[in-house]
């Protein structure tokens, strides 16, 4: 099958032909219709992480099971799917409890070092990037990273709600459970924020400020349900959120990875409110808090969320059927399609700013 491969650290995708395995276990062969193109994947191509290379990296994937192994009991030939990183074992005690981020054995869902590896190339084993391996025409994927949805939402929409709308959208619904008539604050309006704002329209807030350095990025989160914009470019974020809020939101949510933004956000929830850090910061970087009376009297949480603390076999079904009403925006965030050997520029036309998601939909 065709793939786009990561040879070596920094020197992008390149399209070849690599052998992938029958499915054996619980594991689940999908045709992949539509792959995202998240910035993590450029991330772990352009810097060694130490993830063994080559490898086929992508992990927003969409598309219809052709093959399960044995033990499969939850997917049929023909079911519509979507990937998602998440692994989770689905024995241990989190996991029980439905918190699969929390998996304390999420390498139960590859394969083992004495098994046959799932992708081979014409050098020996090719690493399969989180589990999924979404660049590729077909991937071999245990049936606890996927999610069945409906069949009318397209798959290049269905592709994106594996990573970036369970990270935002699972902000805002599982993590902060934004509720109707709250006031919410979203700094960072990229992939992530625009999602978040989705939700926080999905809930019910009654207002939902969006802040971002980039116009272009501000007039698309009044098309997913921002109420109010603000270009902190121009103005100071914290005091126009507290003008607009009178006081300060309920719910303020980082969706960006600095401290400088993160700090906004702590200072823009309102007394008793809580700010949401959803970006992640580099290796090393800090916050630093001022401990005094009066920051104890503000009555705050600072919560930290990965992956929405996502369900994904309840979230991402959900997500589907709430596009398929027109009461959540996916359209608008797939700026382009693509072919599998276009990457390289599509990760490149990001820098512009018009690009909020490419998504691979000819292979
Ligand atoms: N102030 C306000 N907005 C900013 C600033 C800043 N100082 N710096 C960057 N931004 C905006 C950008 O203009 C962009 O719209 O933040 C947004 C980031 O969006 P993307 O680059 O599309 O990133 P995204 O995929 O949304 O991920 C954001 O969430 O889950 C995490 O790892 C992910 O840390 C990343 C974050
Ligand atoms: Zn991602
Ligand atoms: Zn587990």
């Amino acid at each position: 099958m065709k793939a786009a491969v990561t040879l070596k650290t920094g020197k992008g995708f390149t399209t070849t032909e690599i052998r992938i395995a029958d499915p054996i276990g619980r594991e689940v062969l999908v045709d992949v219709k539509a792959s995202g193109l998240c910035l993590t994947d450029h991330s772990l191509m352009a810097n060694d992480f130490g993830f063994p290379l080559p490898a086929v990296f992508g992990h927003e994937l969409a598309g219809v099971v052709t093959a399960v192994g044995p033990d499969v009991t939850e997917f049929q030939v023909g079911d519509h799917v979507v990937g998602c990183l998440v692994q989770w074992c689905g024995r241990c005690q989190p996991c029980i409890e439905g918190i699969q981020t929390d998996c304390l054995n999420p390498l139960a869902v590859e394969r083992s070092a004495g098994e046959e590896p799932r992708l081979v190339g014409s050098d020996g084993p090719i690493y399969q990037g989180m589990g999924l391996g979404g660049f590729a025409e077909k991937a071999l994927v245990h049936e606890n990273q996927l999610a069945r949805v409906n069949d009318e939402i397209p798959f290049s929409r269905a592709a994106l709600l594996g990573c970036g709308t369970v990270t935002g959208a699972g902000a805002v619904i599982n993590s902060a459970k934004v509720a109707p008539g709250d006031t919410v604050a979203v700094i960072g309006t990229g992939g992530v924020g625009l999602n978040a704002i989705a939700a926080a329209r999905l809930a019910g807030a009654k207002t939902i400020i969006a802040v971002d350095i980039q116009d272009t990025k501000l007039d698309m989160a009044t098309r997913f349900g921002a109420t109010h914009v603000v270009n902190s470019r121009n103005t100071d974020p914290v005091e126009e959120i507290r003008r607009i809020s009178g006081g300060g939101v309920d719910y303020a949510f980082e969706i960006i990875g600095l401290p400088a933004t993160q700090m906004q956000a702590i200072a823009a929830a309102k007394t008793s409110g809580t700010a949401v850090l959803v970006g992640m910061g580099k290796p090393g970087a800090k916050i630093e808090i001022e401990t005094s009376a009066a920051f104890l009297a503000t009555h705050k949480t600072i919560k930290a969320v990965m992956m929405g603390s996502t369900n994904l076999k309840r979230d991402i079904p959900f997500y589907a059927d709430m596009y398929v009403a027109g009461r959540y925006n996916l359209d608008d965030l797939v700026t382009n399609e693509i072919s599998i050997d276009e990457i390289d520029e599509a990760y490149d036309s990001l820098a512009s700013g018009t690009v909020i998601r490419s998504v691979i939909t000819r292979f």
